[in-house]
């Protein structure tokens, strides 16, 4: 049995961007690294949580000791997501495509000389955070990630309020933030905000993950 301030706990973490198939060689995706989800996965495992990490398609290795299910787009996301509750704490660090293609071709879309490029209906995707908040499973602590270029707080806490969550952790993605090594972020809650200095990805995924455990003492 593994020691540690999470112990016994299983969390739930999503990382990484979702592919939304165009057709057999074209995807929509959001610019997502998964390295923050990577690191926080990791070092909530080093507390001793029990980790499922469910990740859109990155080029990373496997964090030590976490359980990971591999996914392409949102649809098999949030299935990945149900089909792993119950879950005492969920962190969705991925960026999920808020669209689909509405239909994925068959074949290749080919171009077909006219010069008219072709027309791509979206279909909305289903938000997994917001539907892990009105799940009957809710895990207790329900964490979203909210990566903002501008007004970074005041976005965050609409986010919070509108998808219910417990918390938003605000990421100021307005530097090199993507794909870098560090992040600067606050955390926003039911009651406050807290903000800190900017420190490398790993240092945030433990500092998060020693706040999370601080949630369980
Ligand atoms: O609305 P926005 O995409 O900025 O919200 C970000 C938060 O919501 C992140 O925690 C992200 O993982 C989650 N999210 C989700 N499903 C979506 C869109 C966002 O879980 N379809």
């Amino acid at each position: 049995i593994k020691g540690g301030a999470l112990a016994g706990r299983h969390v739930l973490v999503t990382a990484g961007p979702t592919h939304e198939p165009i057709d057999p060689v074209r995807y929509i995706a959001n610019r997502s690294s998964g390295k923050q989800g990577y690191a926080i996965a990791e070092a909530l495992a080093a507390l001793g949580a029990r980790v499922t990490l469910v990740s859109g398609p990155v080029s990373l290795p496997t964090p030590a000791g976490v359980h990971r299910i591999d996914v392409e787009s949102a649809r098999d996301m949030a299935a990945a997501v149900e089909t792993a509750l119950p879950a005492d704490v969920a962190v969705m660090v991925a960026a999920v495509a808020d669209w689909r293609a509405e239909t994925s071709a068959g074949q290749k879309i080919k171009k077909d000389g006219s010069g008219a490029p072709p027309v791509l209906p979206l279909a909305e995707n289903p938000d997994i955070l917001a539907g892990l908040a009105r799940n009957p499973r809710r895990p207790r602590l329900l964490v979203g990630f909210a990566a903002e270029t501008e007004n970074v707080v005041d976005h965050a806490i609409a986010k919070r309020a509108r998808k219910d969550a417990d918390w938003i952790v605000a990421n100021d993605v307005s530097g090199d933030v993507m794909g870098g090594d560090s992040n600067s972020i606050h955390i926003v809650t039911r009651t406050g905000v807290e903000s800190w200095e900017t420190m490398p990805k790993a240092e945030v995924a433990q500092r998060l993950a020693t706040r999370i455990a601080d949630e369980f003492a």
